[in-house]
């Protein structure tokens, strides 16, 4: 059967989960595709690294041009995280003709419109389903199921190492430092965990959804944006005795005129569906003038369910790539920048 062959960027916690999953997954796939997808190259830092699973040593290399300039490699997977060289090398993946797959939320929410244009230009496919919400479809769910609609707001719990925190402090008592601590060791927190805590990555995601939603590119830092760094335990059991829970909570609201955009540390009534929402999964509540209201929930970080989103994102450009399946909406939309204020 015939193999498509991927180049990944990064085997690190979503690269290896990537990884184990096409592997144990392979005849499952096999038999709903019809082809096969391999991994040929994998980029990392430092090929002698002792990784948490056994790959053949040559398949690793530290030359992005390796994978670049294969021509065997029809799909390039960006897994490192961070703006540079993920940026770069992303655009020139697009401009040698790949279809790219990442799961960087940094490069979206900043560079968003030169991104999706560079795809828009070149015809590629660019899955970025990973990037917001780990293993839920909250992208497909906006690009395609609720693409009907006219989104009115989306409200959720989109980071999952602040809720893991939240949570263990609340229901352990666990000291803050300590709760990161095992946030990072279970493969939650972005390799600079600042951006987790100061709600950087929260407004990531936000402000791509909020792109995709209102059809206006909105950079993260137009979004105003809180953390849960000053948060103490003394203010979560303060909320609890008056009903509440705390919740980093991420708002996109479209008005008239102008867009709201903004994440920060709320109170949320105890019964309120957000507030049941615990350590490291993510929730989203989207509301749209026909649908109604609709919730997505699951494992906003991890491993194994952002492997998830990605392979999904794999597959859909193989289908792209291999069976020229061009559905209408795949396409990245095209942002007028004008068209709405963006206001906290
Ligand atoms: P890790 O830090 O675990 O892994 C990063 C990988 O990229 C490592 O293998 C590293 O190589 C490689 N890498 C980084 N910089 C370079 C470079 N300059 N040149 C070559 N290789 C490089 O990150 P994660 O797997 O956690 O995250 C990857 C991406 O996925 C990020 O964009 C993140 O935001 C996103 N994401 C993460 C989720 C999660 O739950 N962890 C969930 C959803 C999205 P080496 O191993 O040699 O150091
Ligand atoms: N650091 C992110 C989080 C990873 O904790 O939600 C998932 O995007």
């Amino acid at each position: 059967m015939k193999e498509v062959k991927i180049g990944l960027l990064g085997f690190g916690t979503v690269g290896t989960g990537v990884y184990e999953l096409l592997e144990k997954n392979r005849e499952v796939i096999k038999e709903r595709i019809g082809l096969v997808p391999v991994i040929k190259r994998i980029l990392v830092r430092d090929p002698k690294k002792i990784r948490s699973i056994s790959v053949s040593p040559e398949i690793f290399t530290t030359s992005f041009e390796d994978i670049l300039e294969d021509p065997e490699i029809s799909i390039v997977c960006e897994l490192m995280g961070g703006i540079t060289p993920a940026k770069e090398y992303v655009l020139k993946a697009l401009q040698k003709g790949k279809e790219v797959v990442t799961a960087n939320k940094a490069i979206l929410a900043e560079y968003g419109d030169e991104i999706w244009g560079e795809a828009l230009k070149r015809q590629r496919f660019l899955g970025f389903e990973a990037s917001v919400g780990g293993g839920i479809p909250i992208i497909k769910t906006l690009r395609e199921a609720l693409i009907g609609n006219q989104i009115r707001s989306i409200v959720g719990i989109v980071n999952g190492t602040t809720n893991y925190i939240l949570t263990k402090m609340l229901e352990e008592k666990t000291d803050f430092k300590e709760a990161l601590r095992e946030a990072q060791k279970k493969g939650y927190a972005e390799a600079d965990p600042t951006l987790d805590i100061n709600g950087m990555d929260a407004a990531h995601k936000i402000a791509i959804l909020a792109s995709l939603a209102f059809g206006s590119f909105i950079k993260a830092s137009q979004v105003y944006v809180e953390g849960i760094e000053n948060i103490d335990l003394i203010d979560l059991n303060f909320a609890k005795n008056f009903g509440y829970v705390i919740k980093l909570l991420a708002f996109a609201i479209k008005h008239k005129n102008h867009i709201e955009v903004r994440v920060h540390p709320t109170l949320i009534p105890e019964n309120h569906v957000l507030a049941s929402i615990r350590l490291n999964y993510n929730a989203f509540y989207v509301t749209g003038d026909f649908v109604g209201d609709v919730l997505l929930y699951g494992l906003g970080a991890g491993k194994e369910p952002t492997a998830s989103a990605v392979v999904s994102d794999l597959i859909t450009a193989i289908e792209f790539s291999f069976f020229k399946k061009k559905p209408f909406i795949k396409y990245p939309l095209t942002f007028d920048k004008k068209r709405y204020k963006i206001k906290p």
